[in-house]
């Protein structure tokens, strides 16, 4: 495996993306979590030292141990990296006045060719992203220049005999097209053979899950998203009928879903499961709520005791298992007050383990979120499943604005599924990130026929994103919109009106409340 020493870049997770693409086993550790013994202990095969925000001049500069130079392994330095690399190797660096370098930089090699850059210079020149303020100003003893740019001589360096590697630019950003060829030459010079594949992961993930939980029982709130259900097939893969998987139904979800949940869970994959169907209770009291912020906290505490009382039935369980991703459990360091760790762990069912005395099982920590779909599709779940848009916990709670009624959530499920269906028609749904329906708490007037009509209005919301933290509307063709319209005002008693919702995130948010 390969160790990333970070720095605090906001680039590092990318660093490890690029390497799992390349079926290279990776992790990201803070530098100052990696003591001499930790090191010892992971003895990687090969160290890339991050970029980040400090500069070696600084108090306190981050570094990694010295012992890092000294396993006999390549060690590749970016930006950062590249700085304290030379710094800690008896080379100089420069503080930058206003020599600072931001964005896209051409580098052009020197006469020596090296096998870093093989695919590298077809063009004479390769575009690269820089970001730094500092620059190296004379290179470490044992180095040589193998490529500059205008604005930094030492764009590439490397000390052959030891493979120490260090760049200014960075290599895994999308704006440096060609960095993942100098990732695949690196892993390469390292010994690595990209044998780190989904398949690989399964079976190990099997053999430590029946090592840490042996014959004790297992307790698993499935939601019938991806993560939950991933974690929960390979658990039953690993320890069969130890686990019992509960799926809280509250009564918030789209047409036909909790049967389409159960069905799949029980009758395809053969996995215990108890259908809470509480729906009376959630609904119950959401009676007469229409504040969001009350809605979402009567739902996630329900949540949690619906599913307590249920896994109480469940005698003798000692785990708890979790659908955690590795971007949920990477320590990240955090400059704001000095360099400090902070660790952000995730707690689908906040809190529950410790007050029910109960010990975690997280398979999925190790994987990001389209690793987490490739293990599914290895585990044979359909495409269908394992590219369904994300859907909130809180369910069709949040997409009706005001109080929650059932007339109102069945006419929302109906009219969803209408729309949902004309995206599947139309060949969009995998090219949009999110796709739903919100039903307005308005009536508004219409006529059909010879009638006059007085029925809810409803908005369609479709976005693109890549983490749901930004997104943009989706920019349908007119014609589909006004198909869509149609169809959902003739096949959906209790709508008479449709909006198309073209708020972007910021300064709208994706759901609706
Ligand atoms: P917003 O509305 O905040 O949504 O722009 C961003 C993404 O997060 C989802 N979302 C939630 N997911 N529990 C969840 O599991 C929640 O309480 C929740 N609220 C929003 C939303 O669907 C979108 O994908």
């Amino acid at each position: 495996r390969l160790l990333i020493i970070d720095f605090g870049s906001q680039v590092t997770q990318l660093i490890a993306r690029r390497l799992r693409e390349l079926n290279v086993y990776c992790e990201i550790h803070p530098f100052n979590a990696v003591t001499p013994a930790f090191l010892a202990d992971f003895a990687p095969k090969a160290v890339i030292l991050s970029g980040g925000p400090s500069s070696v001049f600084d108090d306190g500069a981050p570094q990694p141990p010295a012992e890092v130079f000294e396993l006999g392994v390549p060690v590749l330095g970016i930006c950062y990296g590249q700085q304290v690399m030379m710094h800690m190797l008896g080379g100089h660096v420069e503080r930058g006045h206003g020599t600072a370098e931001f964005g896209r930089a051409y580098v052009t090699p020197t006469e020596d060719r090296i096998d870093l850059l093989n695919g590298w210079f077809l063009e004479q020149r390769e575009q690269v992203w820089m970001s730094h303020g500092d620059h190296v100003s004379k290179i470490a003893p044992g180095f040589k220049v193998y490529g500059t740019s205008p604005n930094a001589p030492f764009a590439i360096t490397a000390d052959l005999d030891r493979r120490f590697y260090a760049v200014q630019f960075h290599p895994e950003v999308h704006h440096t097209p060609n960095g993942r060829t100098l990732y695949e030459n690196f892993v390469k010079d390292a010994g690595f053979t990209g044998d780190w594949t989904m398949e690989a992961y399964r079976e190990e993930a099997i053999r430590k899950i029946r090592d840490q939980v042996g014959n004790k029982k297992v307790i698993c709130a499935l939601s019938g998203g991806v993560d939950s259900s991933v974690a929960a097939i390979l658990l039953h893969e690993a320890i069969g009928d130890q686990l019992t998987c509960v799926f809280v139904d509250h009564g918030l979800l789209r047409l036909n879903e909790a049967t389409e949940v159960v069905t799949m869970f029980r009758e395809h994959y053969n996995l215990p499961l108890i259908h809470a169907d509480e729906s009376e209770l959630f609904l119950g009291k959401l009676d007469g709520v229409s504040d969001p912020e009350t809605k979402r906290k009567i739902i996630g505490g329900l949540f949690i005791d619906v599913f307590q009382k249920y896994a109480n039935q469940i005698e003798g369980a000692e785990f708890l298992a979790q659908g955690t991703l590795y971007p949920d459990v990477i320590e990240s360091v955090s400059f704001s007050g000095g360099p400090s760790v902070t660790i952000k762990s995730h707690h689908n069912v906040g809190g529950l383990p410790e007050k029910m005395g109960l010990k975690l099982v997280e398979p999925l920590r190790e994987l990001f979120k389209d690793e987490v779909r490739a293990l599914g599709r290895e585990l044979g779940l359909p495409d269908s499943f394992i590219g369904r848009h994300p859907f909130p916990g809180p369910g069709l709670a949040i997409r009706c604005p005001g109080e929650i009624t059932r007339e109102k959530l069945e006419i929302l499920r109906k009219a969803d599924a209408v729309y949902i269906d004309q995206i599947r028609k139309h060949g969009l749904y995998d090219e949009i990130w999110q796709a739903f329906v919100a039903i307005l708490p308005v009536r508004t007037v219409g006529v059909m026929g010879d009638g006059r009509t007085y029925d809810f209005a409803c908005a369609l919301r479709a976005v693109n994103s890549v983490d749901g933290m930004t997104a943009d509307y989706y920019p349908f063709t007119h014609e589909f919109l006004g198909e869509t319209a149609t169809r959902i005002i003739n096949e959906v008693k209790g709508i008479n009106r449709v909006t198309y919702d073209v708020t972007s995130k910021p300064p709208g948010t994706i759901e609706w409340e």
